[in-house]
């Protein structure tokens, strides 16, 4: 029994991951903010799986970086919202259509206590929130036609109140409205497109780890992994995706009847003597 079980298990492994790779194989796929962390990581990902893939970001060194390890795929930047209807363009004329649409860029936020700044929440929200819309708008008559799926990168900080974040948390939570709203119309109008919202908790990209190792008391999550379940999340078309589950989603459980409980569970994860006072710092900042 004990042997059975030592090659029956990996085997079984084996057949899953073969059979997952397998679903992604040939697929169009845009995946933004593919110059660092888990965007970068989904392109790698991607690329192994045999998938067509369209990257984007910001800065073209860092992005040419990424674009050298995966040889023959193709290479678009996006700087801003009057960009996102060119790299679904792109996507049109490069790959001939559009699969999937992962929507993971995050533009630089603050860590600290919520400094009052109203122009840069309003930045924010067409980096971190409108982009998305804009982009879900023009990939959808391709994504119609290919039964696709869009996949989007939120956060817990996008499901609970955060503190530190207050503009980041403010833009995952219109990520929420927005997709499961857009979700609820496409089952009212046979629409076959997938959304996946992707519900992340802390995960060890360089940024987060700048901005907020030395002020979390929880252990990171890896990257890699984090990439491999945000595809696997997309492919199997489910509508919501927890990474990791033990931090994410059982503590939501909590949030319908034990609300404060949850607010304080959030708070103690905090070294709150180290939290400055609006000082500029990264963005996912472990949510
Ligand atoms: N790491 C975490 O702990 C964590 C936790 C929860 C959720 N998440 C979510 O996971 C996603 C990826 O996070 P990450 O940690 O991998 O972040 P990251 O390493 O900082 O990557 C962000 C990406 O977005 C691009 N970007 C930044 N500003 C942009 C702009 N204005 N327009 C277009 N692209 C822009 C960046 O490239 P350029 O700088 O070259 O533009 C980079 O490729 C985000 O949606 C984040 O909210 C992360
Ligand atoms: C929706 O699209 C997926 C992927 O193409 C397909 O597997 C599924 O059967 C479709 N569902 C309906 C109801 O057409």
């Amino acid at each position: 029994m004990g042997r059975l079980q030592k090659i029956l298990i990996p085997f079984l492994g084996l057949v899953l991951a073969f059979w997952f790779y397998s679903m992604l194989k040939g697929k169009r796929v845009i995946v933004t903010g593919a110059s660092t962390g888990i965007g970068e990581e989904m392109a790698y990902h991607l690329a192994r799986m045999g998938s067509h893939i369209l990257i984007t970001a910001r800065t073209e060194t860092k992005l040419q970086k990424v674009n050298g390890k995966l040889s023959t795929h193709t290479c678009v930047f996006m700087a801003d919202m009057a960009f996102a209807e060119h790299v679904v363009k792109e996507a049109q004329t490069s790959l001939g259509g559009l699969d999937m649409l992962i929507l993971n860029h995050v533009g630089t936020s603050y860590f600290g206590y919520f400094d009052g700044d109203v122009g840069h929440i309003r930045k924010l929200l067409e980096i971190n929130f409108l982009s998305y819309v804009a982009m879900t708008v023009s990939a959808l008559p391709m994504l119609k036609e290919s039964e696709g799926s869009i996949v989007v990168v939120s956060s817990m900080a996008g499901k609970v109140g955060f503190p530190f974040t207050v503009p980041y948390s403010a833009t995952k939570f219109a990520l929420d409205g927005f997709f499961s709203s857009l979700r609820q119309e496409f089952h009212i109008q046979n629409i076959n497109v997938s959304i996946t919202l992707c519900i992340l908790g802390f995960i060890d990209t360089d940024r987060a780890l700048h901005a907020a190792a030395d002020v979390l008391l929880v252990p990171p999550a890896p990257r890699t992994e984090c990439a491999l379940e945000i595809l696997k999340g997309g492919a199997l078309r489910r509508r919501e995706l927890y990474y990791r589950y033990g931090s994410t989603r059982l503590p939501l459980l909590l949030r319908d009847c034990a609300a404060e409980l949850l607010d304080r569970l959030v708070r103690s994860r905090y070294r709150l003597d180290r939290i400055g006072t609006g000082q500029r710092r990264h963005p996912s900042a472990g949510n």
